[in-house]
């Protein structure tokens, strides 16, 4: 017979289990295998990618080149290029829980405020100084920002709404890594007043404490 000490103990433990599960989800799941490159051609849909036949894959599904490029950062009104390097660009990375991004900055520029839904992101300044910052979730909307230099690293915890910006007079580089193969992004302003179709004005004035042409002025420039 099973003591209430006993089934009290094994119940904290399932709860204890069940949880860890619920954590495990919540990022890339683990591979099963030594590697599941990614099948471009596949027509089946799943979450993730479908494994190209492990024989046929070669060095090239593990490698990709040109990162020494700057992105263009004049080519949008926020003067940044963030430069991808996911599954769609490694289709090695299939199932192996990493990414990482370029991102060139001019002058002045920023990485507007935004969140990787499936990622937390660890960036180091290649060159350049910034100013970065994330906020913490609703309990207190905490702001945790920081000016990095030359060498620093920072990093974004999962989900969390954060930016950068060039305080410097000269363009900045960072290398950031994110802990999946791909992490998603919302810009937030590009979200809210740019959904399509529309969000409606009534409920972003009351959302925004804002009357509702200045809502309609913000949704025509997203
Ligand atoms: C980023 O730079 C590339 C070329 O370096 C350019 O083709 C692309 O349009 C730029 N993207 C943005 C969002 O400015």
């Amino acid at each position: 017979m099973i003591s209430s000490f006993a089934s009290k103990t094994l119940f904290i433990c399932f709860i204890i289990s069940t949880m860890t599960c619920f954590v495990a989800l919540a990022t890339d799941n683990n591979p099963l295998q030594d590697f599941c490159v990614a099948d471009a051609n596949s027509p089946v849909l799943v979450n993730g990618l479908v494994c190209k036949d492990p024989k046929v894959v070669t060095e090239n599904d593990f490698f990709t080149s040109g990162l020494n490029i700057a992105g263009d950062t004049s080519k949008n009104l926020v003067g940044s290029n963030v430069t991808t390097v996911n599954v769609a660009r490694i289709p090695g990375l299939n199932t192996l829980g990493i990414s990482l991004v370029r991102i060139d900055f001019a002058p002045w520029g920023i990485n507007a405020p935004h969140t990787h839904p499936r990622a937390t992101e660890i960036l180091t300044v290649i060159k350049g100084t910034l100013r970065v910052g994330f906020v913490t979730s609703n309990t207190e909307n905490r702001h945790i920002t920081k000016v990095l230099n030359e060498g620093d690293v920072f990093v974004f915890p999962e989900g969390l709404i954060h930016y950068q910006q060039n305080i410097g007079h000269d363009n900045a580089v960072v290398i950031a890594a994110l802990s999946s193969q791909n992490p998603g992004v919302i810009t937030i302003a590009n979200a809210v007043f740019g959904a399509n179709p529309d969000i409606s004005a009534d409920i972003l004035a009351k959302a925004f404490q804002l009357n509702k042409n200045t809502v309609k002025q913000l949704q025509a420039r997203f």
